[in-house]
């Protein structure tokens, strides 16, 4: 396979970082395409850890190009200073590329998604604050800018006032301060000089590089439920982080993608409010949140806490059409007694296996478990799959059964090492 994605099969932080990182050695190039900062990616390797947000996780292997598509929003100065701290790093930066056509995330969509935050007061969605929200909104309004303005005069001074009208009189309906169109403008004439040599059309560059059968590996954000269509809307972010989003997202032929790796955490998290059926409370949550380090990289909220739910991992499935899992975090549930899995949930006394498009219905789903025997061995060294003690075996076999789709990899740490594969995405 030439094109492989990284896709989140649950609510995000399923370690789409630390997988990607691994693929990367294979790739050529390394592509975010939706999202912004909400993103908290982390890798570890060499003893140290790194958080990136906007960067793909890529950036560590050397020659590797790495494309910020057109799909993304993106706040310059959050991407340059992101660019700095991996400079610092000894890290090279030369090889990244942020299209033209991306959205520009300004300080007031930040002060927005606030705003609006405070506003839904218990109904809040619970986002990051980062401003996704607002900046999809206005490229959606019509009233968004793009990189590409951000190096041309013309347009940056004729494309900021007009949005200035717009977000200006939204400011004034919450009371909040305005913002000076000069002063923003003369920002962001420098911001465009230290972006300039970032910025590029990578539609084009990214067809070239499928025309010559490149190596491209797609580096999701978030996870399928989050998907602004497809996820427990109005939970959800501003974009659609499935598989299917790519080839609108990067500019590239449809049939371009070939195999898509779900990553799904051996059990279930959640940042911010919603539905979630396998939710689990009190001791033994906090027990599984401790031993997962189960806190947000981007805004270090804690994170809820459930079993594996089968039937989130199929609707993933069904709509990206994934072919290979990588289980991660799996060594967190070692020394548990007894692991559920949900396989169905009931509602209005009938069994139900898919995730229904209201949340007032969702809701009031009750997931039915099945039980397994979990394992006390330490798995963190394990190396292969018949390493695995025969609980743990089972574990996997049984995501296999439920979903018709086979097990490409596991993860059994947060080090790049602990990595087993059983099928490589890049062979065939
Ligand atoms: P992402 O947003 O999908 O990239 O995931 P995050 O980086 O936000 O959260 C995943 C967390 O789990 C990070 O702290 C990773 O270092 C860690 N992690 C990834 N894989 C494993 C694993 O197999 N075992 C353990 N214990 N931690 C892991
Ligand atoms: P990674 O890529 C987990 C959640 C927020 C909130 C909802 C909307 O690290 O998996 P937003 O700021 O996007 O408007 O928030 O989406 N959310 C994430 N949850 N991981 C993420 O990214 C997330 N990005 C957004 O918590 O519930
Ligand atoms: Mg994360």
């Amino acid at each position: 396979m030439k094109r492989v994605v990284v896709e989140g099969s649950q609510w995000g932080d399923e370690g789409k970082g630390k997988i990607t990182d691994y693929l990367s050695e294979k790739a050529k190039v390394v592509v975010r395409f939706q999202g912004g900062n909400n993103a908290g990616h982390t890798i570890v390797f060499g003893g140290k850890k790194y958080a990136l947000r906007l960067i793909p996780s890529g950036i560590f292997h050397k020659n590797t190009v790495c494309v910020l598509a057109s799909g993304m929003v993106i706040s310059p100065a959050a991407f340059l200073e992101e660019v700095d701290v991996l400079k610092k790093a000894g890290f090279d930066t030369s090889k990244i590329m942020v299209s033209d056509r991306a959205s520009v995330l300004f300080d007031y969509h930040k002060t927005l998604d606030g705003a609006n935050e405070a506003q839904l007061k218990g109904a809040k969605i619970g986002t990051t604050g980062r401003g996704i929200g607002p900046c999809y909104t206005d490229k959606a309004s019509r009233v968004g800018l793009r990189m590409g303005d951000l190096i041309n005069k013309t347009s940056l001074q004729k494309r900021l006032k007009s949005a200035l009208e717009f977000k200006n009189r939204e400011l004034r309906s919450f009371n909040l301060p305005e913002v000076d169109f000069n002063s923003l403008y003369k920002e962001c004439l420098k911001l465009g000089e230290k972006l300039k040599p970032f910025i590029a059309n990578t539609a084009i560059y990214l067809q070239e590089q499928v025309k010559k059968g490149t190596k491209i590996l797609f580096e999701g954000a978030q996870g399928a439920m989050l998907c602004l269509t497809y996820g427990t809307y109005p939970y959800v972010t501003s974009s659609s982080p499935m598989a299917n989003s790519i080839p609108l997202s990067c500019g590239i032929p449809t049939n371009s993608v070939e195999y898509v790796l779900g990553i799904a955490k051996a059990y279930t998290t959640r940042v911010g409010e919603g539905p979630f059926p396998t939710e689990l409370f009190g001791d033994f949550a906090d027990e599984l949140r401790e031993r997962g380090h189960e806190y947000g990289t981007v805004t270090k909220r804690p994170r809820r806490i459930g079993w594996l739910d089968l039937n989130v991992l199929n609707h993933a499935a069904g709509i990206s059409g994934i072919n290979g899992w990588a289980v991660t975090l799996l060594d967190v549930l070692t020394g548990v007694d007894e692991i559920k899995v949900c396989t169905k949930y009931t509602f209005e006394g009938k069994d139900v296996t898919t995730i229904p498009a209201t949340l007032e219905e969702y809701e009031q789903y009750k997931p039915h478990y099945i039980t397994l025997k979990g394992w006390k061995e330490d798995i963190s060294k394990v190396k292969s799959f018949e390493e695995l003690p025969k609980n743990a075996q089972t574990y996997l076999k049984t995501i296999e059964k439920y979903t018709k789709v086979p097990i490409a990899m596991f993860s059994v740490g947060p080090d790049r090492t602990q990595t087993v594969v059983l099928h490589d995405p890049f062979a065939d």
